[in-house]
């Protein structure tokens, strides 16, 4: 859709407007630019993002946040709603992944998730004596983890992955030592939605009496129903013993609004690592738990109502059409000799061109691209994904997929050793652009995406 759309339709406010616009007006740009951007999500032609695609369910979300989106919870007197939603999500949350008690904290979402952890295992080795810690991770863990390093002062060793794309634990082995105070694993990965050896990890960190980050941001409130609806997916979660933290966002599969994720610990000592006071300032006795300061209450007031009126059943019952697509997804991937699917994914499902190289995935992408088809385009190997949610469930949805890329692949096997027009924004990162002009290129997307369209 390109970054400023809209620049020829509505006025670009470049200062405050003198006199306040009428409502009615603002209500109506809103809808107008909702409606187009929720288009391509409610035909179910988006990977991920777009989890629960339910407007009803959104609407009554909507209606529980407005009761509380001026609340500001860190007034815990004024607001005791707040505490009680709190505690009952991460309550709903450790049973749901099997943590011995509930122990936790309500995030704005997968990246502070894993950013508190970070922190909480480098306070824990500083108590240990360990000065200069390090966390083992291998190369598929999500950015924030390395956010996190980047701004807590940790070293980040990257082990690589196997042939099925999860840790290897020989290179997890081989990178751990003294200074080691976690490792960490994903269920599911984001790039291919696979689950790390997250039993061999816990394994080690007993052995090693260090810790692991289990990052279910992705996965963690999918991958939870997959036990209960037979599907053959491995225990990730605190059932565990090395397990310490798991991370599991309510805004992706936990179908709640966009600004909150759960972060679990196996104990509250590990969890008080990450709070913050400060005794002697004038403005009084200053304690907040992680990052924020001020947060909103309707935020976490509509995490508790998808919680609770979704509960157990509801949530088993989108859990299994996902489940179903994905596995759909996976045969309609299989008829095509020219793709193979990584790995063996549940509910996110990565494919690339296959050893007969006859294809280039990325012309496959700009195939789905061109007929409206959002997939997220990987790169080490080259790569895309469809990560299903709800409204790709929908009943001719994968029909539909399966038409497109049949003609996809046709595309891209007559364009073969052209270059891909997708290719240079996804591939760009691993194949022969220096690493600095990637990053340079990527600054100015940042700038880009704050600033106003030029005059
Ligand atoms: C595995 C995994 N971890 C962490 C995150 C970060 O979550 P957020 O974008 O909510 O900060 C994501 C986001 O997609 C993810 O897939």
């Amino acid at each position: 859709m390109g970054l400023y759309p809209y620049v020829d339709r509505y006025q670009v406010e470049r200062s405050l407007p003198q006199a306040g616009r009428d409502r009615d007006e603002i209500l109506e740009e809103i809808r107008a630019m909702s409606t187009i951007e929720d288009a391509l999500a409610d035909e179910g032609k988006i990977s991920g993002s777009i989890y629960s695609g339910d407007h009803q369910h959104y609407a009554f979300l909507n209606e529980v946040f407005g009761y509380y989106s001026h609340a500001n919870v860190l007034q815990r007197d004024v607001y005791p709603s707040a505490t009680r939603f709190e505690g009952e999500i991460i309550a709903m949350t450790a049973g749901l992944l099997h943590a011995p008690e509930p122990c936790g904290v309500v995030t704005s979402g997968g990246t502070e998730s894993l950013m508190n952890p970070m922190l909480v295992y480098r306070e824990w080795g500083r108590e240990r004596g360990i000065t200069n810690p390090n966390v083992v991770l291998p190369v598929t863990a999500h950015p924030a983890l390395d956010k996190g390093a980047h701004y807590f002062g940790i070293e980040l060793r990257k082990a690589t992955v196997t042939d099925q794309f999860v840790a290897d634990m020989t290179s997890v082995r081989s990178l751990v030592d003294a200074n080691t105070v976690a490792l960490v694993g994903s269920a599911g990965t984001y790039p291919h939605g696979l689950i790390d050896p997250i039993d061999s990890l816990s394994t080690l960190a007993v052995e090693r009496g260090i810790n692991l980050h289990v990052d279910g941001c992705l996965g963690g409130f999918i991958l939870c129903w997959g036990e209960a609806l037979a599907h053959p997916v491995p225990v990730f979660d605190f059932r565990l013993p090395g397990v310490t933290s798991i991370s599991a966002d309510t805004h992706k599969y936990g179908f709640a609004l966009k600004g909150s994720s759960v972060l679990l610990y196996r104990s509250p000592e590990l969890r008080r690592h990450q709070y913050f006071m400060a005794p002697d300032w004038p403005g009084g006795l200053y304690t907040s738990p992680g990052m924020s300061g001020s947060r909103s209450g309707g935020i976490i007031a509509a995490t508790w109502a998808a919680m609770v009126s979704l509960g157990r059943e509801g949530y088993l019952r989108i859990a299994a059409d996902i489940f179903r697509t994905a596995a759909e997804l996976r045969g309609i991937i299989g008829r095509h000799p020219e793709l193979e699917v990584i790995g063996d994914p549940f509910f996110n499902v990565a494919f690339r061109a296959s050893a007969t190289d006859a294809v280039d995935i990325f012309h496959v992408n700009d195939y789905l691209v061109q007929h409206g088809w959002r997939m997220n385009g990987l790169q080490n190997p080259p790569a895309i994904h469809f990560c299903i949610t709800r409204p790709n469930t929908a009943p001719g949805v994968m029909e539909r997929f399966a038409e497109v890329l049949h003609a996809a692949v046709g595309y891209a096997r007559e364009r073969a050793g052209t270059p891909p027009k997708s290719g240079a924004a996804y591939g760009a990162g691993g194949t022969s652009v220096p690493r600095e002009m990637v990053q340079a290129g990527m600054s100015g997307w940042l700038d880009a995406t704050q600033s106003l369209p030029p005059a």
